[in-house]
């Protein structure tokens, strides 16, 4: 992609489920260094897009592209950690690129450092709070230098303050280091740290743009 391409791009894409159709010719852009929100009812078809983006489904119509590499953080954090501490689980994500011991650690502190982790660095996974357990699989975004962070309703499973601080620490990320990130949510607080959203509705966008709008928008169709 040239440098003045989209971040996230989505051009015409179907997909179905056996004879569901989920997406039905639908189109999106991030651009680069952007922090965009996607919205829809329950079903609407939010997950299905964002595995399209990352590769975990092949659209049967249509053209996907996204900056590479690309890190997804999923609802649950406990089906994407693996290793038993903090730093190892970082470190293993890093299996892939044959970087020396040191290219490793200094990757592994960098990112978990990014996420206000590293003093954490030896704690065993199961005593981290959920909250940091998403840090987490950020930070191993982070050290295999993603470009692009797909969010899959992140906050679904936190506590109000952890679920603002989540938010807040991702917006920091994207405008600090240029990353582009997707973030699904049904939390419509969460919007005011976004520079755009989507709206999802019958396999489709049908709306986008300012986060504010967006919000009020949806704050009277659910009063
Ligand atoms: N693995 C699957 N097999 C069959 N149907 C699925 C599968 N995953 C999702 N669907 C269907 O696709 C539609 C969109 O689901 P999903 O993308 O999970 O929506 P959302 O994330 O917006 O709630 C729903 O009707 C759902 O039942
Ligand atoms: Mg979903």
């Amino acid at each position: 992609m040239s440098a003045f391409s989209p971040a996230i791009y989505l051009q015409d894409v179907s997909f179905s489920w056996q004879h569901h159709l989920v997406l039905d010719a639908c189109s999106l852009e991030v651009p680069k260094g952007e922090f965009w929100m996607l919205l829809g009812t329950n079903g609407s078809g939010k997950s299905t897009l964002l595995k399209l983006l990352g590769g975990l489904l092949k659209p049967q119509a249509g053209v996907i592209q996204t900056g590479q590499p690309l890190g997804f953080v999923f609802q649950n954090p406990d089906h994407q950690l693996v290793m038993p501490t903090v730093g190892a689980d970082v470190a293993f994500g890093l299996v892939a690129e044959n970087l020396s011991q040191t290219q490793v650690r200094q990757r592994v502190e960098e990112a978990l450092a990014a996420v206000n982790l590293l003093s954490l660095i030896r704690r065993p996974i199961y005593a981290l709070s959920g909250g940091q357990k998403q840090r987490l699989a950020i930070a191993g975004a982070i050290a295999r230098h993603a470009q692009v962070l797909l969010l899959d309703e992140p906050t679904a499973l936190l506590d109000p303050d952890s679920q603002l601080e989540l938010v807040a620490q991702v917006r920091r990320l994207v405008k600090q280091r240029g990353i582009t990130a997707l973030w699904v949510t049904h939390r419509l607080e969460e919007l005011d740290y976004s520079d755009g959203a989507f709206l999802l509705d019958n396999g489709n966008v049908v709306d986008q743009g300012d986060p504010q709008r967006l919000q009020q928008q949806l704050k009277t169709l659910r009063s």
